[in-house]
């Protein structure tokens, strides 16, 4: 009997089908994100039928020793892994094309060296990732097999005849099952190759890393349905002409979301980058206007960022407020403080701001360095280079606390910085540390004061 299909238009976003073709998906609010898929029919009734020895089992019997974990030495991906790999998990490692997410996953296999290891390549040849295998690692191990191959039925039968503890799949967007008749790389020919590598991964106890590339937004193509799915998603960021990398974990059910791996690209392929706030302030001109280093902590770890302002008169109409590595909702509300506040009037400039090294700062604790840096490029005076400033800047003006001050301010006197601008509130007894010595705020105006007199 023919298989009978049916169409259906399937956002490419979050995944939504509908039965119609419409501009704007009614769930996630994308424009032209629905694409016509074909599905299999669904199965009719009579044919559906569980299996009648099915029992649940007592939650005092299911074990629960800790997660054996494989830790691989690379020191950031262990980290962001949350402690190594987990077998049997099922991992997304998302990031732009060229950004190094093929180099990861080779130097991750040949690092973690489990008996039998396997690379599913959709995208290059065999001959391109030994070639690439060869530059990164003097030998690779006889372990690490490859299998050039996107059919997904095909792959499905041999996972189920040989049980690899690893299997990298490169790339997630270029696998398929013949049944489907959309192309490789849609919403359901992605959402079936997670479902089937998660199974194979649950049921013979593989751990599995799926490579994707990223859209332009952002988003791992495909379905956000498939972020949903795996147990980690990991992305893998960092700009284009910078040779700093940042493995970010996005979800892990066996983790902390927190964490950041921090990667040099070299020629010998990735290597940890062990003192990362010295990196980032490497290139640090002082002396500037408009420049500032904070203190942030991203998981764990203190890491020391410059943050950089430019306030330019605008030459056009609206002013421009533009941010990179900083959240452009908290720019807003920094310059309507500033200016209600502490009457730095930015209101006819075009306001600028960065966060050098290609990296986000999520957190609150930057403001205060933020809200500095903007008024110190306005004055056109430049704050004192050997002082870190920290806190969370309030509606009234007020610096908040932020949580964590020991160890940022450890960090801060380990890179010979001389002078820590911290909130009082919320202050209990800090450690003294030789050299550095401590400035406590209460409002954002003081701040102004005292770093740009
Ligand atoms: P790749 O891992 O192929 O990226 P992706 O799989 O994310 O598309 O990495 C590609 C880039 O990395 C390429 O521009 C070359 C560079 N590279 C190095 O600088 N050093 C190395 O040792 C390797 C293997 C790659
Ligand atoms: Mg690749």
């Amino acid at each position: 009997m023919m298989k009978k299909t049916h169409t259906r238009f399937v956002c490419q976003s979050c995944g939504f089908e509908s039965g119609r073709w419409t501009g704007r998906c009614s769930i996630c609010g994308e424009w032209n994100t629905l694409v016509e898929e074909a599905a299999p029919a669904p199965a009719s009734p009579r044919s559906r039928k569980g299996r009648s020895d099915l029992s649940p089992i007592s939650i005092t019997e299911v074990a629960a020793e800790a997660e054996p974990r494989k830790v691989t030495g690379i020191g950031e991906l262990d980290r962001v892994l949350g402690g190594g790999i987990v077998p049997g998990s099922v991992v997304m490692v998302g990031g732009d094309p060229g950004i190094g997410k093929s180099t990861l996953m080779m130097q991750m296999a040949a690092a973690a060296d489990f008996p039998a290891m396997l690379y599913v390549t959709g995208e290059e040849s065999p001959r391109q990732i030994k070639l690439r295998a060869d530059r990164l690692l003097r030998k690779p191990s006889a372990r690490l097999q490859l299998l050039a191959e996107t059919n997904l039925d095909d792959i499905e039968t041999l996972l189920t005849r040989v049980h690899p503890d690893l299997v990298i799949v490169d790339s997630i967007q270029t696998m398929y099952r013949p049944a489907f008749e959309s192309a490789p790389g849609t919403v359901s020919q992605v959402r079936e190759t997670t479902a089937m590598f998660m199974r194979m991964a649950k049921t013979y106890d593989i751990a599995v890393f799926l490579v994707g590339h990223v859209t332009k937004e952002g988003v791992i193509a495909g379905p956000r349905v498939v972020e949903h799915m795996v147990d980690a998603v990991l992305q893998f960021e960092g700009e284009r002409h910078s040779t700093y990398r940042i493995l970010r974990a996005m979800k892990n059910r066996f983790g902390s979301t927190n964490e950041i791996g921090i990667f040099e690209m070299q020629d010998g392929g990735l290597q940890d980058v062990l003192n990362p706030s010295e990196v980032f302030l490497s290139e640090r001109k002082s002396g500037t206007p408009g420049s500032t280093v904070v203190a942030g902590m991203e998981g764990t770890r203190p890491l020391l960022l410059e943050v950089q302002a430019l306030v330019a008169p605008t030459s056009y109409g609206v002013p421009q407020r533009s941010s990179t590595g900083f959240d452009s909702k908290r720019l807003q509300m920094l310059l309507a403080v500033l200016e209600r506040r502490a009457g730095i009037r930015v209101g006819q400039y075009d306001v600028f701001v960065n966060v050098t090294g290609g990296v986000r700062i999520d957190e609150p604790a930057a403001d205060l360095g933020m809200a500095v840096a903007i008024a110190s490029s306005l004055k056109d005076t430049p704050i004192d280079p050997t002082a870190v400033v920290i806190g969370e800047v309030g509606l009234g003006g007020e610096i908040r606390s932020v949580h964590q001050i020991d160890k940022r301010l450890v960090e801060a006197a380990k890179l010979g910085f001389k002078k820590l601008v911290l909130p009082r509130a919320g202050r209990r007894a800090t450690p003294t540390l030789d050299g550095l010595s401590l400035v406590e705020v209460e409002t954002l105006d003081q701040a102004i004061t005292t770093l740009l007199g």
